[in-house]
């Protein structure tokens, strides 16, 4: 088969990382006799540097043409980055934002998994990782603070900004849908997390998912309020199955959950609107201090690559092959620095993408220990 890719490179470590996913993909796509026709699409600081603003309607009718579209990472060093001297809604992540409110992204996966050759380099004490964890954050992704009205401004002389949190009853049952039909596939239990005890838009969100829940009677559901949920996923993680959540909270438990799988560097994600169509990026950002340096990991970008094939192609065998192959990698010892952990051969970026490129075609690779 044929599929239009689109491909944001991105800004920091952005090109580093999706050279290595493409390389990934193409090895994947020539071993089982696909073809993937490439188109580059700029976004954040690389199109603030052709354009002027970070995102165009080039890209979003450009996006709209392709199956699916593979991102690296945008945004620069605030504290140095000319992008950051722009006016509020000229910088690199309203870009990001943008692309996901026009293409209806509104459905965030970030599954956390933890690979059992990473057991050291997870945070957490043995006895409570136990048996390890694999947990699937669906995140709202284009409504709440992200998107409410907002405004900076003086009142009586003092300086005043407002963020409004709003969601409608529409917003929250569709990802509540699609939360709930994640967990039919997996162990059918869905923690659906809010601050119902303080916010109002929680306790729609609460009722809304209660309504949803009616129609998927063999998935047990349970509420927990956001702050729990947060010492919860440190305490005891493999509680967990799906967690479904709002945009804000997601944003901030997918980054607490990242770290326990060894590394932010190892988190994909797939943001899907009602069609196949999904944009997949790597769920750190761009780290500019190690751009360029070959240091960064780019196996969240290549198991993005991965849920692309999964999700937006229908690929599963492909999916299963690309992430075995990440297996196989770490089974042998290889680690870029954010996970490298004793008696493992540190790799560089560029070697990471060969070696899991060797796995995948060869099955074995000739230096496995
Ligand atoms: C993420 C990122 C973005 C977000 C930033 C870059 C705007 O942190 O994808 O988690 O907050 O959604
Ligand atoms: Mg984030």
């Amino acid at each position: 088969m044929e599929y239009k890719i689109g491909l944001i490179h991105g800004d920091g470590i952005g090109p580093e990382i999706v050279h290595e996913a493409k390389k990934v993909l193409d090895a994947v796509c020539k071993k089982y006799g696909h073809t993937l026709i490439y188109s580059t699409l700029l976004l954040g600081g690389a199109s603030i540097e052709a354009y002027g603003v970070p995102l165009t309607n080039e890209t979003v009718d450009h996006a709209k043409e392709c199956d699916a579209v593979l991102m690296g990472s945008i945004g620069g060093d605030p504290e140095t980055s000319p992008w950051y001297q722009l006016e509020s809604s000229k910088r690199p992540e309203v870009g990001l934002l943008g692309i996901r409110k026009a293409l209806n992204l509104f459905a965030n996966l970030r599954p956390v998994y933890l690979y059992d050759e990473l057991r050291a380099a997870c945070p957490l004490r043995e006895e409570i990782i136990g048996d390890g964890f694999d947990i699937m954050i669906m995140r709202e992704l284009t409504g709440g603070l992200y998107f409410g009205e907002k405004k900076t401004t003086e009142v009586d002389a003092v300086r005043t900004a407002i963020d409004t949190l709003t969601y409608n009853e529409h917003e929250i049952r569709r990802i509540a849908k699609r939360g709930f039909d994640i967990a039919m596939k997996r162990r059918r239990k869905i923690t659906s997390i809010d601050k119902a005890n303080v916010l109002d838009s929680s306790r729609l969100w609460r009722a809304v998912v209660e309504e949803v829940a009616k129609y998927y009677p063999e998935v047990q559901l349970e509420h927990m309020l956001v702050d729990n949920c947060a010492m919860q996923m440190v305490k005891n993680p493999a509680q967990f199955d799906v967690i479904l959540t709002e945009n804000m909270f997601g944003d901030i438990l997918s980054d607490e959950a990242s770290i326990l799988t060894g590394s932010i560097g190892m988190l994909p994600s797939a943001s899907l609107n009602e069609t196949k169509f999904g944009l997949y990026e790597p769920s750190h950002g761009s780290a500019p201090n190690i751009a360029g340096q070959n240091i960064a990991n780019p196996i969240a970008a290549i198991l993005s690559a991965a849920m692309m094939l999964r999700y937006s192609l229908d690929l599963d065998t492909e999916a299963d092959a690309v992430e075995n192959a990440v297996k196989k990698t770490l089974a042998n010892g290889y680690r870029t620095v954010d996970i490298m952990s004793d008696g493992c051969r540190q790799t560089v970026t560029s070697k990471m993408g060969d070696l899991i490129v060797s796995y995948l075609v060869e099955g074995e690779h000739k230096n496995a220990k």
